[in-house]
C-alpha cells in the first residue's frame, strides 16, 4: 500500500507513517533521520522551518498561504499581499 501524504491547508505536507516506513534523504542522498515513534511526520512546505525539512509549526506565525490559497487570493483581490486589518 502506497504511504498517504496528506497536504494540510496552509501547513506542512504530512506524512503517515502507519502504513510502514519511508527513507527520507538530504541532496545527497544522506538519510535524514525521523522522529522515533510517531505514526506521522510532517514535512516544512512554507520554507520557514528552523528544523527543515520538518515543519515546526513556524508556517502559522508567518501566515503561510499555500499556493492554492495564494492563488485564490490573487483571483479575489489581484493581489498576493495577506489581507489587512
Ligand atoms: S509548513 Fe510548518 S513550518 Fe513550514
Amino acid at each position: 500500500m502506497p504511504t498517504p501524504i496528506k497536504v494540510r491547508f496552509n501547513g506542512p505536507y504530512l506524512v503517515d507513517l502507519s502504513q510502514g516506513g519511508i527513507e527520507l534523504t538530504d541532496h545527497e542522498g544522506n538519510p535524514i533521520p525521523l522522529p522515533a515513534g510517531k505514526t506521522n511526520v510532517a514535512l516544512c512546505r512554507c520554507g520557514a522551518s528552523v528544523t527543515k525539512p520538518f515543519c515546526d509549526g513556524t508556517h502559522s506565525r508567518i501566515g503561510f498561504n499555500a499556493a492554492e490559497a495564494a492563488q485564490r487570493l490573487v483571483d479575489r483581490t489581484g493581489s498576493t499581499a495577506p489581507p489587512r486589518g
